[in-house]
C-alpha cells in the first residue's frame, strides 16, 4: 500500500510519468506526449467543439454535406481563434448509424486539428459507440496522431475517457515542469448502445472515487491546483439553473432545449465542488443549450453545438472559447461563444 502511494506521488512529481494517470505502472496504456505549457505571456486559450455527429446518412446527400459544413466550422473557428488547445466534449460522431468505420470517420473529423498542428483532447459521448464502432477503436484512431492527448483511463475505471492533463507554467520559468498551473480533467459519462445492449449514462462511482483520491493526492503534493472539468452529459445540478435562467441575466447563452442529465447521481458534482479545485465544468449533449451560470464554487456551462450533424433545427453552430491567464486562474475567468459566422456572443465572466 505504502509503495503504491509512493509511486503515485513520484508520478505526480515527474511530468513525463503523469500521462495515463498517476500510477507509474499504468503508463503503457497511453502514448507519452510532451508537456503542455502556458504561453510565455501567461495566456492559454482553449477552443471547444461539441456534438459534431459525423458519419450520419451514409449514401445520402445530407449526411456527408453536413460533415463538410462541420469541417468548415472547425477550420474557420481555429483560424479566427488560434487556440493553444482544443477540447472535444463528446458525440464526435453518430456511431450507431455508421458504416464505414470509426477510424475513417475519426480521420475525417480530426482533419482541422491535425492540419493546423493543434493539440487536443476528447471525452466521448453516448453516440461515440455503436454495433460497428467501439470507443477503443475511436481512441486508437485518434491516438495515432501526436496531437491527441486523449487517454484511456486507469484500469478499473468504468468508461474510457477518464483522465487529466496537467498544463505547466511557461517553458523556462522556475519550476515550469514540476508543478502544473492548471489541470484539465476529462470524465466519461458513457451512455449509448452496442450489440451487448444499452450502457448507462453517468460518471461511474469508480471514477468519482478515483477523482477524489487523485485530487486529494494532488492537493497534498502541490496544494490546490485550479482545474477545469469536461464531460458530455450534464448533471442534475444543471436542471434547476436551466429552469430559472430567465431570472439570471448574468447567465448568458442559448437555452432552447431540455436538460437530460446523467441517469444517476453518483455524487460526481458534489465531489467536483468538494475538491476545491474545479473552477468550471463544460458539457454538451443538449444541442439547443449553450449557457453558463455560477453554481456554488464553479461555473456550470454548456458548450455550443459545433456540428451540423445531429439534427438541424436552425441553431447557429459555434464553439465556447475559454481564455485563461496564469496570474488569475482562481479569479473570474472569461469565456465566450464564437459562432460559425464569426460573430462573438454570450461573453461570460465567472463570478466564482
Ligand atoms: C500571448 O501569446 C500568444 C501566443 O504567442 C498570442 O497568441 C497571444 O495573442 C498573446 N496574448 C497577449 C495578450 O499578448
Ligand atoms: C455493421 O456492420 C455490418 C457488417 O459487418 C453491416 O452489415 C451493418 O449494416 C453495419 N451496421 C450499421 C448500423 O452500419
Ligand atoms: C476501417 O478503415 C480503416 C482505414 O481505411 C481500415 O484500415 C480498416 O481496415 C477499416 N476497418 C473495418 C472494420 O472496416
Ligand atoms: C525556484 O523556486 C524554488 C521554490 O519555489 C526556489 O527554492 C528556487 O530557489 C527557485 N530557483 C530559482 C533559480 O529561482
Ligand atoms: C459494448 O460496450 C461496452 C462498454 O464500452 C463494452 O464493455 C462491451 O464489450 C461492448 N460490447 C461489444 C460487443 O463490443
Ligand atoms: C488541501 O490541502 C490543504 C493543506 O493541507 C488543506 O487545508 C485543505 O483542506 C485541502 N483541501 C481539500 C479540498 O482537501
Ligand atoms: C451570426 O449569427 C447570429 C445568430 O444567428 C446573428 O445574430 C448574427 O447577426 C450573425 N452575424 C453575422 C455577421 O451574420
Amino acid at each position: 500500500m505504502k509503495s503504491i502511494l509512493l509511486l503515485a506521488l513520484l508520478g505526480l512529481l515527474t511530468p513525463q510519468l503523469i500521462y495515463g494517470g498517476i500510477i507509474k505502472t499504468e503508463q503503457h496504456r497511453n502514448p507519452v506526449r510532451s508537456p503542455v505549457h502556458f504561453n510565455s505571456n501567461g495566456t492559454f486559450k482553449i477552443v471547444t467543439f461539441t456534438d459534431l455527429h459525423y458519419g450520419e446518412g451514409a449514401g445520402s446527400d445530407w449526411g456527408p454535406a453536413n460533415d463538410i459544413k462541420s469541417t468548415k466550422v472547425m477550420f474557420d473557428i481555429l483560424d479566427w481563434e488560434k487556440p493553444d488547445f482544443v477540447v472535444f466534449t463528446g458525440d464526435l460522431m453518430s456511431a450507431e448509424v455508421m458504416y464505414p468505420n470509426g477510424t475513417e470517420t475519426m480521420d475525417q473529423l480530426l482533419e482541422p486539428v491535425v492540419k493546423g498542428n493543434y493539440k487536443w483532447a476528447s471525452t466521448y459521448g453516448n453516440h461515440d459507440i455503436g454495433n460497428n464502432v467501439s470507443r477503443e477503436v475511436i481512441l486508437s484512431a485518434e491516438q495515432k496522431y501526436d496531437g491527441s492527448y486523449t487517454q484511456q483511463g486507469e484500469e478499473g475505471l468504468i468508461g474510457n475517457t477518464n483522465y487529466y492533463i496537467p498544463i505547466y507554467p511557461p517553458t523556462g520559468t522556475n519550476g515550469s515542469e514540476e508543478k502544473p498551473a492548471l489541470i484539465l480533467w476529462f470524465f466519461d459519462s458513457r451512455g449509448g448502445r452496442n450489440s451487448s445492449g444499452g450502457i448507462s449514462a453517468y460518471v461511474h462511482e469508480t471514477v468519482v472515487d478515483w477523482f477524489k483520491l487523485t485530487a486529494q493526492q494532488m492537493n497534498e503534493t502541490w496544494g490546490p491546483v485550479p482545474s477545469l472539468a469536461f464531460f458530455h452529459y450534464p448533471t442534475d445540478e444543471y436542471k434547476p439553473i436551466h429552469d430559472t435562467i430567465a431570472d439570471h441575466p448574468e447567465c448568458p447563452g442559448q437555452h432552447d432545449d431540455i436538460v437530460t442529465p446523467q441517469e444517476r447521481d453518483t455524487g460526481f458534482m458534489e465531489a467536483l465542488v468538494a475538491s476545491g479545485m474545479i473552477k468550471a465544468a463544460f458539457v454538451g449533449h443538449n444541442h439547443g443549450n449553450g449557457w453558463c451560470c455560477n453554481y456554488k464554487t464553479l461555473a456550470l456551462c454548456y458548450n455550443r453545438q459545433s456540428g451540423h450533424g445531429g439534427g438541424w433545427v436552425g441553431w447557429t453552430r459555434g464553439s465556447r472559447v475559454l481564455t485563461l491567464n496564469i496570474d488569475d486562474l482562481w479569479g473570474p475567468a472569461l469565456n465566450y461563444i464564437r459562432l460559425e459566422n464569426g460573430t462573438i456572443v454570450d461573453q461570460f465572466v465567472s463570478q466564482v
